[in-house]
């Protein structure tokens, strides 16, 4: 389950992989999951889509196998553990790092920090005041929307090691 589907390429990734009847993806903003729902349509995946706060897990579908978060949290939601079954992999962004945690029989997580730097956005707490929504947080980091500018490695300053993909 990957929390966060933002454009659904992520669902899409596991859908062609797994088949879709095996993914299920949440997001906060319901506004993208209609969007990535009729994405993923366009391409023939019809993985279970739901407008649903991640940080409480999605209990419709759980245990999962898997549950890969591509918002970042600051603590590891209690029920990402408990919706995961036993020696399933919980893969959580905290901060920067990126840490997998196999889950055992009695629901506890265990891993180690992968070395490479990895941030997604922060997970919205879903009872928050309303703050920016998630095409708000992109539009600021982009500096507005419709304006053109060219993209890459170079231009964006991403040529640090840091950033690169694997
Ligand atoms: C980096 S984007 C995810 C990109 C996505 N995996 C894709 O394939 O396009 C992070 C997403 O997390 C979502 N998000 C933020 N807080 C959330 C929450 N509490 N529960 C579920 N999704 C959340 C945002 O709306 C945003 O779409």
């Amino acid at each position: 389950m990957p929390i966060g589907t933002g454009t659904g390429y992520n669902a899409a990734l596991l859908s062609h992989r797994l088949g879709d009847r095996r993914v299920t993806s949440v997001d906060i903003d319901p506004g993208l999951v209609a969007q990535a729902r009729a994405a993923l349509a366009r391409v023939g995946y019809t993985p279970r889509l739901a407008a649903a706060d991640g940080l409480a897990g999605y209990p419709p579908s759980a245990p999962y196998d898997r549950i890969i978060a591509t918002c970042s949290v600051r603590r590891v939601p209690a029920a990402w553990l408990a919706h995961t079954r036993p020696g399933g992999v919980v893969m959580a962004n905290l901060s920067d790092g990126v840490v997998p945690l196999r889950i055992d029989g009695d629901g506890i997580g265990y891993g180690k920090f992968l070395g490479q730097v990895c941030a997604f956005i922060e997970a919205r707490p879903a009872d928050s005041p309303a703050g920016p929504t998630t095409q708000q947080i992109i539009d600021t980091a982009m500096g507005g929307t419709g304006r053109a500018r060219s993209a890459g490695p170079e231009a964006d300053g991403w040529a640090d090691p840091r950033f690169e993909f694997l």
